[in-house]
């Protein structure tokens, strides 16, 4: 059932009918049900990037599988689209690009060595060649192990972001210790899978998107079960919890959006007020391990231009997992 649903979402002729995707900007009569945040007393969404969890629409299934419909600020989805690819992919972290025929300084640095390459040819070999890499715990594509002898340190601002989202749905404490960051270019697919390699599998994943839209699919614990379709965009999130924690999902389709809702302008705040805030969102920001020259930088139009050309083109999603259970603090 879920090979069928697959293949017919990722066939480009006759390309599919999305009549049955759901997609929560429209009506939603799917077995999602509303859920909301009535009051919210953690200011820290103000400082890495997200707007006030009261105005979030958040989607949940009987199965614990929750959708947030982009809760980013323009500004918050460039910051985290050029963490994801201007620092996540370096040395030490782990990437795919050791298994290719390329040079040692693209395995270590690809986002600067795609950035000084002039042909144009080349550049989209190098841009197209980064498919993944692993934060923390680096997930092991054969054996499905972790071991404390592949681990970096885990990101700390994408730590602070996932906690900050634990603690709005009310799922406690977490710890984010392991993250595979995927990049698809438009055309590229994620064959079915689950994810079971953490021995924590009471805490949820947290998934985002960014960039260009997918078509995602999510079944059963076998692939005996049809899945259901939805459509993620960029800035979106999708949780999965409980049962769906286990459940096999896959991404048959990655394709070109009309939207790019991390180029929209954002209401202007006067200037002394903007002077004021900005001092306090620094300090705040530290304490969160954001990266304040990232922040400010991600506004300049020169320095922006690089990114949204890759998210013109392509698609990100960063999944992450907390590895270890309370109170464990090794494997
Ligand atoms: C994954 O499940 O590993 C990625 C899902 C996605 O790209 O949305």
């Amino acid at each position: 059932m879920f090979t069928e649903s697959f293949k017919y979402y990722k066939s480009k002729n006759p390309p599919p009918s999305f009549e049955s995707v759901i997609n929560f900007d429209g009506v939603n009569d799917s077995i999602f049900v509303r859920r909301t945040v009535v009051n919210n007393s953690d200011e820290r969404f103000r400082h890495i990037g997200l707007t006030d969890p009261i105005h979030w629409q958040i989607f949940e299934s009987p199965s614990g599988l929750i959708f947030i419909k982009n809760p980013f600020t323009a500004q918050g989805q460039r910051y985290w689209i050029a963490r994801c690819l201007s620092d996540y992919p370096k040395s030490p972290h782990a990437n795919n690009l050791h298994s290719k025929s390329i040079s040692l300084s693209v395995v270590d640095d690809w986002w600067k060595e795609l950035n000084s390459t002039e042909t144009k040819a080349e550049k989209e070999r190098l841009r197209t060649a980064l498919r993944w890499c692993t934060l923390g715990y680096h997930h092991q594509w054969d054996t499905k192990i972790y071991s404390e002898d592949k681990k970096h340190e885990f990101p700390s601002d994408l730590a602070s972001l996932s906690g900050y989202i634990a603690n709005v749905l009310n799922f406690g404490k977490y710890s984010a210790e392991a993250a595979i960051i995927n990049f698809y270019p438009i055309g590229s697919t994620l064959s079915a899978h689950t994810d079971h390699s953490e021995q924590n599998l009471d805490a949820p994943l947290f998934s985002f998107s960014f960039g260009q839209s997918a078509i995602f699919l999510i079944g059963g614990t076998t692939k005996d079960i049809k899945p259901m379709a939805m459509l993620l965009q960029s800035g979106d999130i999708v949780v999965m919890s409980q049962e769906s924690r286990l459940c096999y999902h896959a991404v048959p389709r990655v394709f070109k959006s009309d939207l790019s809702t991390w180029n929209l302008e954002e209401k202007d705040e006067d200037d002394d007020y903007r002077e004021v805030t900005r001092k306090r969102r620094r300090v705040s920001q530290q304490s969160d391990h954001i990266n304040t020259e990232l922040w400010d930088l991600v506004l300049n139009k020169d320095f922006w231009q690089p990114f949204n050309e890759y998210v013109d083109n392509c698609r990100i999603n960063a999944n992450v997992r907390q590895v270890l259970r309370e109170g464990q603090n090794t494997l």
